[in-house]
């Protein structure tokens, strides 16, 4: 059994061995390192197997719906998480430097912070909020700014692209449910077009700035093509920070002297402390990738050949809990060491040519906002946040009521 199972918790020598909140809803369940599963797909649970995948250049991304822009005209561009090879090494190195620790510290630090301080500001004032709704306007916010989409308001966009990633309320063995759900599809993304990027691409053509958008423009790209590009970024920029957020917060509430510990410590001591959390509780709960030819991986006991066309499902949560690479894995232990070169975080930002560009925004954003949020006194939640599951995105936190009042 590759994922822990909680025998190993218990045989854990530390206190408070499984400290994990969203495992009843996310992930592929425990296992053997490979395997399949009823439809044929490749199941993989270790870190070094799913490391061996995404860094195979005779895989494509398969998660996220990629596949179903098959049969789209080439003449519309695939956004770069669909891209692979050349294209795809051109596109990441266009727009790496709105992503690198510097940037992210000399143009969005300030902002990040104003709307923190604000943020925060109205939750005293009135004596309660919803963290769902703080991360939402955090998380967008600051992905807007990157993508360039700041013409429009913040809180409409995001909630078109909120329904963007919800699965529709149908019954997914009904008749109709493809028809409903590509209708619904459309349909949002047209609204999100009309309504938000459209206005910033015009306002990007007239004056460049220094956003994705704009540098999409500068290489040719149609509007069609950047209106799928920004529908790719917004919600990975949004929607996993916003969970994490949301999680981090239930996770400090309930544990006062990591919540002390995080308040007292420095940027890059907090931003292994989110780190650790993002180990124990990956946002993303699989990645997926299709094979272009037969591919060969080496397991624990023997080499596996997974042949061409074949669709592989790696489980995020199993990998970051790999019993070969870290001890009492269920644990919150900042402390810990990992015997990987990979971040603390592991397999959360994904690995290979995929892996996550916004890393250090999401941990700046995160740590900025959690910084002022826990220092709020008598900061509580009024009772425990509604989990559940997303097949797009992963775990999703809701109804999670901050109270500031005195008890
Ligand atoms: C806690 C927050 C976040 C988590 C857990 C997360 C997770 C991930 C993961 C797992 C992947 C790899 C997908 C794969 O290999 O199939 C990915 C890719 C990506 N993420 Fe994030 N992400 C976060 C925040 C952000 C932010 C803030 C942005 C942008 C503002 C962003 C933009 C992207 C983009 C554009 C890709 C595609 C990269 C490529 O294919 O080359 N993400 N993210």
């Amino acid at each position: 059994m590759r994922e822990p199972d909680p025998a190993i918790a218990a045989t854990c020598p530390m206190r408070g061995s499984d400290d994990r909140r969203t495992a009843v809803i996310s992930g592929l369940g425990a296992g053997p390192e490979i395997t399949r599963d009823a439809q044929g797909a490749w199941i993989i649970r270790s870190l070094s197997l799913a490391r061996q995948v995404l860094k195979s250049t005779a895989t494509r991304q398969a998660g996220f719906a990629a596949e179903s822009m098959d049969p789209l005209p080439a003449s519309i561009k695939r956004p770069v998480i669909f891209l692979e090879g050349h294209v795809h090494n051109e596109m990441r190195r266009g727009t790496a430097r709105y992503f690198t620790p510097r940037a992210v510290a000399e143009n969005y630090h300030l902002p990040m912070s104003a709307l923190a301080d604000r943020l925060v500001a109205e939750l005293i004032a009135r004596g309660s909020a919803n963290m769902d709704d703080l991360g939402l306007e955090l998380a967008m916010t600051m992905t807007a700014q990157i993508v360039g989409l700041t013409e429009t308001g913040i809180t409409g966009m995001a909630k078109i692209l909120d329904r963007m990633v919800q699965p529709i309320r149908m019954q997914p063995r009904h008749p109709l449910y493809p028809l409903v759900q590509m209708i619904h599809g459309r349909v949002t993304f047209l609204r999100f077009y009309v309504a938000h990027v459209r206005p910033s691409i015009r306002a990007r053509r007239k004056q460049p700035r220094d956003d994705v958008i704009s540098h999409l423009i500068s290489i040719g790209y149609d509007n069609p093509s950047i209106a799928i590009e920004t529908a790719t970024y917004a919600p990975a920029g949004m929607s996993t920070t916003r969970e994490f957020m949301s999680l981090t917060v239930w996770h400090f509430l309930d544990r006062p002297a990591l919540k002390a510990r995080f308040l007292a410590s420095t940027d890059e001591e907090k931003r292994s402390i989110l780190e650790e959390i993002l180990r124990l509780e990956p946002v993303v709960s699989q990645l997926m990738r299709r094979t272009l030819e037969d591919i060969e991986l080496q397991a624990e006991a023997e080499t596996v050949t997974v042949p061409k066309g074949a669709l592989i499902r790696i489980d995020t949560r199993a990998a970051n809990h790999d019993p070969a690479v870290t001890e009492c894995p269920f644990a919150l232990n900042p402390d810990r060491t990992l015997d990987t070169n990979m971040t603390r975080a592991v397999l959360t930002f994904g690995d290979g040519i995929h892996r996550c560009p916004g890393i250090y925004v999401a941990l700046q954003e995160s740590a900025i906002f959690l910084s002022k949020l826990l220092a709020v006194p008598n900061l509580r939640a009024a009772a425990a946040p509604q989990l559940r599951h997303n097949p797009q995105v992963g775990y999703e936190l809701r109804n999670f009521t901050l109270i500031t009042r005195p008890a």
